[in-house]
């Protein structure tokens, strides 16, 4: 085998996040599962409902007094998800309606009261972890049912002057010790959890923040309790040192990696099958699974991770669509997860060709070309001539055959190739995988 001399350096190697945490797990596993479900779910029409419908407690009760998801299995969720290659969920324990779907000792309004029963966390935790994933909480600093949650702008009382007057007495200091009361239950009765997802801070105007939360010591607290555990950025603490360890965004495409000071930091791009988190019956914008893929790959090439939301029904179900997709992406993945698990950037001095995606594992210091739209015959890489021992199709380790630099012709005019321009030789035919890749083992 060859000698790994002159690896190229890449940009995620042994980086670590503000916190100083050991964010290693998540930067390797790249993809994990985002999990919304909570009463919304009845509705079926957005997680958001209650706002979008001015409800009032007493209207959204109607939901929890229903909630009886007879079909709930975890094991089939956990099952969907690793075989979909991903490698860490999140789900929502509240979600902003304020429903609890464990048994906490602070509330009434949660899953154990509802016709169905049970605590339905518990159960979720266990199958995830069995199937080898690591676990994240989402928790809602929001809380539209909590009676010390003042009323602000997103409250679905918001425009109720009447209301607002009635409940002006709310004391938020009293809010703020609910949540590390809930908090502390999570991370002290649920086994260990590697990620705490809090959502949202909105300071300002008839807003909340970091003041409001008690940001600085909910972190602290999260720390303690759970010492190595990765903390998102939307406590409102971003300029704090320690405030965060990864930085999230949603519903878009990043146009390069994120960085802190100029450097990489652990980031997640959270998306969604079709808009809405929590399921939405009639929504008709579903992303195709090549799109799906193509959104993991491009996420890893920039050197994040996506967390791929499914919204599961009342019943306790993936509904078909979503089945579709994951089933979808599994089949990808079964063929190319090398490409996505263990990878990030590629070293500097690589850019990928037209219409493709590069990704890099650097332990095995094998490069990845993800083609987006196959070319016609030959595929051309800058700075790598000399530099490749060997190369296949990942998806069946077909060889591809190398021509290096100088001498070859590029096909139009005549015009001759730089020196470390690196030729590879392609199949016409497009392969049948969502997105063909070629693996190149680097010398
Ligand atoms: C948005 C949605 C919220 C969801 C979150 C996930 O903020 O409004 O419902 O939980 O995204 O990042």
């Amino acid at each position: 085998m060859a000698t790994r001399k002159k690896r190229p350096t890449a940009r995620t190697a042994t980086r670590k996040p503000a916190a100083g945490t050991d964010a290693s797990w998540f930067e390797q596993g790249r993809f994990g599962m985002f999990i919304h479900w909570g009463l919304y779910s009845l509705a079926a029409r957005h997680e958001w409902v209650q706002k979008r419908e001015r409800m009032t407690c007493e209207e959204y009760h109607r939901y929890f007094e229903r909630f009886d998801p007879d079909l709930y299995d975890p094991v089939q969720w956990a099952r969907a998800a690793r075989d979909a290659g991903m490698r860490y969920v999140v789900v929502t324990a509240k979600h902003h309606e304020g429903f609890c779907l464990w048994d906490s000792e602070y509330t009434d309004y949660k899953a154990t009261n509802t016709p169905c029963a049970r605590d339905l966390l518990a159960p979720l935790l266990e199958a995830f972890r069995a199937e080898g994933l690591r676990i994240g909480l989402y928790y809602s600093l929001l809380d539209w049912h909590h009676g010390q949650f003042p009323v602000d702008r997103h409250h679905p009382m918001s425009d109720d002057a009447e209301f607002r007057k009635a409940n002006a007495g709310r004391d938020v200091r009293k809010y703020a010790r609910y949540v590390r009361n809930q908090v502390t239950e999570l991370l002290t009765k649920y086994g260990p959890i590697d990620y705490m997802w809090y959502d949202f801070s909105y300071p300002g105007a008839d807003g909340k923040g970091r003041d409001d939360w008690e940001s600085l010591e909910l972190m602290k607290l999260t720390r303690r309790l759970q010492p190595g555990i990765l903390i998102n950025d939307r406590l409102d603490l971003l300029d704090i040192p320690g405030g965060w360890d990864v930085r999230t965004t949603e519903q878009v495409m990043v146009r390069e990696g994120v960085t802190r000071d100029g450097k990489p930091v652990p980031w997640e791009t959270c998306q969604t099958f079709s808009g809405s988190w929590g399921y939405h019956r009639e929504e008709s914008t579903w992303k195709s699974v090549r799109q799906l893929v193509y959104l993991l790959i491009d996420t890893v090439s920039k050197g994040g991770n996506l967390l791929l939301n499914v919204g599961p029904t009342a019943r306790g179900t993936f509904d078909a669509r979503a089945t579709e997709r994951l089933e979808g992406i599994a089949a990808w993945m079964r063929l190319c997860a090398r490409s996505i698990h263990g990878c990030g950037p590629a070293p500097d001095e690589l850019s990928a060709p037209e219409d493709c995606r590069l990704t890099y594992n650097a332990e095995t210091n094998r490069l990845y070309v993800h083609v987006l739209n196959w070319p016609l015959g030959r595929l051309h890489i800058e700075h790598l001539a000399g530099r490749v021992a060997y190369a296949h199709l990942l998806h069946d380790a077909g060889e591809v055959r190398l021509l290096d630099g100088a001498g070859h012709l590029s096909g139009a005019l005549g015009r001759q190739l730089a020196d470390d321009v690196l030729t590879l030789e392609l199949p016409v035919v497009r392969p049948e995988v969502a997105v063909p890749v070629i693996e190149l083992m680097l010398n």
